[in-house]
C-alpha cells in the first residue's frame, strides 16, 4: 500500500498553551485534526466557562484563514467547581467536559484536586447533566513509586467513581499500563481512554537506556515494555473504547534540557504520521481510521468529520528543532524518520 485515505481525524487530548506560542501550536494541529480537546492547565488554570470561551477566542485568532479547526474546551476541575458551573458547561456547545488533575501530578497542576472523595457532589452534577469527566489518573503520594501511580489511582479512585456514578462519561487520559487497559475494558461503555503516540512507540528504555532522553519524558511516565505491549494490543484490538489523544505538550528546549526538566512531548508536528508509523509497524494500517477518526467522535456523541485526509508512503525526518515565539522547541521524535507523510486534506 502506498497511499491511505482516512476520515479527517480529531485529537481528543491536546495542550496548545497560550500567547504568541499559539501561532505555532494551532497550525501544527489544524494541519491534520478537525477537532481537538484543549487542555486547561494554563497559569492561571481555565476553571470557568467564561475563561474557556476567552481562551477559545485566542486560539481561533491564531488560526490561519486557510485552515479549519474546532477547539473543544475542557475546564479545569478544582475543589471550588460548583454544580452551577457544571450546568453552564453542559449548555455550551464549545465546552466538552472537565479535566481532573490530582494536585501536583503534572505540569501546572498545583490548583488541582487534593481530595477526589470531596468531588462527589460535582461528579453527581456531571452525571446528571451528562458532562464528561476527563482524568489524569495518577496518585501523587510521595510514598508511591512513580511507575505505580496509575495503577494505584485506578484502584483507589476510579473503581469507586465508576461504581458510584455508573452513568458518568469518563475518559482515562493518556493511559500507560496494562492495568489501565484492563480497567477500561472491563468498565461499562461510558468509560474510554486516549492513547498517545509516545506510549505506543516507546517504553522506559527509550527514556533511560544509553543516557537520559528528556524529550521522551512525559507524564504519566513511559512504562516497561510489557505495559507498552498491552497498550499496543488495545489500540490494535478495534475496541471503540481506545482512541487517539496525542497529549502533545510543548515545552521550550531550555526547559526540557536542564537539571529538572519539564514533562511533555511536542508531538503535534508529526502526530498522525507517528500513529501511522505505529499501525504500519504492526501491519494494521486498516485500523488507523477507526482509532483516529471514528471512535472518539462516537464516544462523545459527535458527528464524523466530512473531510478526508490522505497519507502517502514516503520517508521523511521530523525536524531537529522548531523556532517559536517562546524559543526553540525540540519536537517529539526529532531527527528520526517516519514512513508516512501527509499528502492532502480536503
Ligand atoms: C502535560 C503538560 O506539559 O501540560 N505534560 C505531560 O507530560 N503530559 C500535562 C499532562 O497531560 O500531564
Ligand atoms: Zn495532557
Amino acid at each position: 500500500m502506498q497511499q491511505l485515505t482516512l476520515i479527517r481525524p480529531d485529537d481528543w487530548h491536546l495542550h496548545l498553551r497560550d500567547g504568541a506560542l499559539l501561532n505555532s501550536t494551532v497550525p501544527a494541529s489544524a494541519r491534520v485534526f478537525n477537532r481537538a480537546v484543549i487542555m486547561p492547565n494554563l497559569v492561571p488554570p481555565v476553571t470557568t466557562v467564561a475563561m474557556a470561551l476567552d481562551y477559545r477566542q485566542r486560539i481561533m485568532s491564531a488560526l490561519p484563514p486557510s485552515m479549519s479547526f474546532e477547539p473543544m474546551m475542557a475546564l479545569y476541575l478544582t475543589a471550588e467547581t460548583s454544580a452551577a458551573e457544571v450546568a453552564k458547561a453542559a449548555s455550551d456547545p464549545h465546552i466538552i467536559g472537565f479535566k481532573l488533575y490530582p494536585s501536583g501530578a503534572t505540569t501546572n497542576s498545583a490548583a488541582g484536586v487534593k481530595s477526589v472523595e470531596a468531588l462527589a457532589p460535582v461528579l453527581e452534577a456531571m452525571q446528571e447533566h451528562q458532562v464528561p469527566l476527563l482524568v489524569h489518573g495518577e496518585v501523587t503520594d510521595g510514598d508511591i513509586d512513580i511507575f505505580d501511580r496509575e495503577k494505584v489511582f485506578i484502584d483507589r479512585h476510579l473503581v469507586p467513581i465508576t461504581t458510584q456514578f455508573p452513568a458518568l462519561s469518563l475518559v482515562l487520559e493518556h493511559i500507560t499500563t496494562g492495568d489501565a487497559v484492563d480497567f477500561v475494558s472491563q468498565a461499562n461503555d461510558k468509560v474510554a481512554a486516549t492513547i498517545t503516540p509516545q506510549h505506543l512507540l516507546m517504553n522506559r528504555n527509550d527514556l533511560l537506556v544509553g543516557g537520559v532522553r528528556p524529550h521522551n519524558y512525559c507524564l504519566p511516565i513511559l512504562k516497561r515494555r510489557e505495559h507498552q505491549q498491552r497498550l499496543q494490543q488495545a489500540a490494535l484490538s478495534g475496541s471503540p473504547k481506545f482512541f487517539l489523544g496525542t497529549d502533545s505538550a510543548p515545552h521550550v528546549k531550555a526547559n526540557k534540557e536542564t537539571s529538572c526538566g519539564c514533562a511533555g512531548c511536542y508531538s503535534a508536528p508529526a502526530a498522525i504520521e507517528l500513529y501511522a508509523e505505529f499501525f504500519s509497524q504492526h501491519d494494521a494500517l486498516d485500523k488507523l481510521e477507526n482509532f483516529a477518526s471514528r471512535f472518539g467522535a462516537e464516544f462523545y456523541g459527535l458527528p464524523l468529520n466530512q473531510q478526508r485526509l490522505t497519507l502517502t508512503r514516503s520517508e521523511w525526518a521530523v525536524p531537529q528543532s522548531l523556532e517559536t515565539a517562546d524559543g526553540s522547541i525540540v519536537p517529539y521524535y526529532a531527527g528520526q524518520s517516519l514512513q508516512w507523510q501527509l499528502a492532502e486534506l480536503g
